[in-house]
């Protein structure tokens, strides 16, 4: 379905924040919310919307509100880093859970948790990491939400490597990919390049 890099002056602005590598972890966990608000912004414009009959305090008057369930699903634990961007701006949406690590030798993702509403099946799901290196992570998130019935699902990632995307891609062609930036290449470790580093850490102060 394609890979959409957003091209906004802000979202540039506050990705080279989170890229420097002394941005503290307040002003780090700021900006990735942030960013994935301004993300989110961009990616609903074309959410279904129906008409209802309101009152204004002139008159009745048939305007547009949105016509969908919205399902969050962050990747953790990264991924916690971009829900509170986007429920500010849809409060209705609903949040599910999928706890994937990376083990560090293999790349390979690991699944340890799983939590996810019902409206999965009828809604737009938007996983949410911000980082797409190798793929996996991603792909095999995808995987469980289809098993659960998912169907219309988005990636909403900041950063992605030209490996991930494709992977990305191959293993689910049918699911729109999101990013703030499509970054050069993966290096010798699985991380990204110029990235940003290892993003649940530097989120939540761990290491
Ligand atoms: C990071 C990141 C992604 C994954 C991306 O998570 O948040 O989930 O790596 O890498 P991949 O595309 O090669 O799978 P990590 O496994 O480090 O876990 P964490 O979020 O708990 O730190
Ligand atoms: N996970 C991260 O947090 N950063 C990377 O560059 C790659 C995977």
């Amino acid at each position: 379905m394609g890979v959409f890099v957003l091209n906004h002056s802000l979202v540039k602005h506050k990705l080279t924040n989170i890229r420097k590598k002394d941005t503290s972890t307040k002003d780090f966990y700021q900006n990735v919310s942030e960013i994935a608000g301004l993300m989110a912004y961009e990616i609903s414009k074309d959410f279904p919307t129906h008409d209802i009959v309101i009152e204004t305090p002139i008159c009745k008057s048939k305007q547009p509100e949105l016509d969908c369930e919205v399902v969050i699903v962050p990747i953790l634990r990264a991924g916690l880093g971009m829900v509170d961007g986007i429920r500010n701006l849809i409060p209705t949406a609903k949040v599910g859970f999928i706890g994937l690590y990376r083990d560090e030798e293999t790349l390979e993702p690991h699944k340890y948790f799983c939590k996810l509403p019902n409206t999965i099946k009828n809604g737009i799901c938007l996983v949410v990491d911000p980082m797409l290196a190798t793929g996996g992570s991603a792909i095999a998130a995808i995987d469980v939400l289809k098993e659960e019935g998912a169907k219309d699902i988005r990636f909403v990632g900041l950063v992605g490597a030209p490996e991930g995307v494709s992977a990305l891609e191959k293993a689910h062609p049918d699911i729109r990919i999101y990013l703030a930036s499509l970054d050069e290449k993966l290096n010798e470790n699985g991380y990204i390049v110029p990235g940003l580093g290892d993003c649940g850490d530097r989120l939540f102060g761990t290491k």
